[in-house]
């Protein structure tokens, strides 16, 4: 392993000598002789560990120990101040500042060498440490999102074998998202929550999904249970992701004009969302093959979304669509049932 490399701060040259002489077989040193030029070799080379005087003239120890510890790049650091016998009653502020420790002087060798030892361990178990919750809370997040897509894919195997119609849905969603304008992480957000919009269907009979024909009052009421059923399914998190896919869930099947279900809720009142996934699904179901009905040209199908403009969908999203309808058809074409 490379070695440590330790920062020495103090404004007396003798004082640098001795520490340099204490630790520079064991240790890469750096040197500052006053607390400006220490900050700024901490923040260009970030050192493993600090040794800090505490008495120097123009910026004092403390004051470096402070700006170091307000600066993202070097508040991790561990600083050890350097200090005289005669400043111990001191060493509250110093602790209160961040110091992980104190040396005195004049100092001793072991003393020395043992500290530092002692606060590099310290200080790479916590690096190993954060770096491990880091690869596991990005494992759990990834097993997060893949047994979330899974399931969205488990409600369309019920009325679709391959599961393709959530994996294009959950494209055009982004890609209407992306084309309004809407923020990176959001359009991120919705191709992961949209593949859940459906989840409800887990609780529609077969008889009624693979109905190959129209589905009657008593069908259609049941049929449109699936919004409040995928809710219920969801459950209500406080996660991003899952609260997005209940809200899809629930509003997929609104209309901007207010007559959709479940609530007939109308215009801005539908969450954003929602009013993307609708335009995705309708374009994916009319463009695909479905036990009642044939599949549909994509001019066809604009046409009807065009023609729904401001009454079944938000005219806003539908003038956004229309931009992507070429890179739609691509995302189609490559994803499409064999
Ligand atoms: P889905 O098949 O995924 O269809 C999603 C949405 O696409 C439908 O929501 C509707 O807005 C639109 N859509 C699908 N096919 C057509 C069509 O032929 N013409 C028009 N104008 N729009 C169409 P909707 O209507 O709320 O239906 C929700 C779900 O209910 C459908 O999901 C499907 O699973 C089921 N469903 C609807 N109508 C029938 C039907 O006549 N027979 C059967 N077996 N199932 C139906
Ligand atoms: C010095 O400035 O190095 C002497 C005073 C002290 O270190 O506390
Ligand atoms: C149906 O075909 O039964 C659903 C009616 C609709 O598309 O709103
Ligand atoms: C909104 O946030 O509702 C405006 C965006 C849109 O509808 O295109
Ligand atoms: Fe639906
Ligand atoms: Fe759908």
């Amino acid at each position: 392993m490379d070695k440590a490399t330790i920062l020495v701060v103090d404004d007396t040259p003798e004082n640098i000598d001795i520490l340099v002489g204490i630790l520079s077989s064991d240790y890469k040193i750096r040197v500052a002789i006053d607390g400006p030029k220490a900050l700024a070799l901490a923040q260009k080379s970030t050192p493993d560990i600090i040794l800090l005087d505490v008495m120097m003239p123009g910026m004092n120890g403390y004051e470096v120990c402070e700006r170091l510890k307000q600066d993202p790049l070097t508040c991790h650091i561990p600083v050890i101040f350097v200090t005289a016998l005669a400043e111990t009653a001191d060493e509250t502020q110093g602790f209160a500042l961040g110091a992980v420790d104190y040396i005195t002087k004049p100092v001793s060798a072991p003393v020395v060498q043992a500290r530092v030892k002692t606060h590099l361990a310290l200080y790479d178990q916590k690096r190993l440490l954060e770096q491990q919750v880091k690869e596991r809370t990005k494992e759990l997040e990834e097993t997060r999102f893949e047994i979330i897509r899974r399931l969205g894919r488990a409600a369309e195997y019920k009325d679709n074998e391959t599961g393709l119609h959530v994996v294009r849905m959950s494209l055009y969603a982004r890609l209407l998202a992306i084309q309004s304008g809407l923020p990176d992480k959001y359009c991120e957000l919705i191709y992961n929550a949209a593949p859940m919009h459906d989840i409800g269907k887990i609780g529609t009979p077969d008889s009624i999904l693979k109905k190959p024909a129209k589905l009657d009052e008593p069908e259609w009421d049941e049929m449109q249970r699936h919004a409040e059923i995928g809710a219920e399914i969801i459950g209500d998190h406080h996660d991003p992701l899952l609260e997005m896919a209940r809200r899809i869930a629930l509003s997929h099947h609104e209309k901007w004009d207010g007559s959709g279900y479940p609530f007939g809720v109308s215009g801005q009142d539908i969450p954003i969302e929602g009013r993307i996934v609708a335009i995705a699904d309708v374009f994916d179901a009319l463009t695909s093959i479905r036990p009642y009905k044939k599949a549909w040209t994509v001019a066809d199908t604009m046409a009807l979304i065009e023609s729904e403009s401001g009454k079944h969908f938000d005219p806003e999203l539908v003038e956004h669509f229309k931009q992507i309808v070429d890179e739609v058809t691509k995302i189609r074409d490559k994803h499409h049932e064999t």
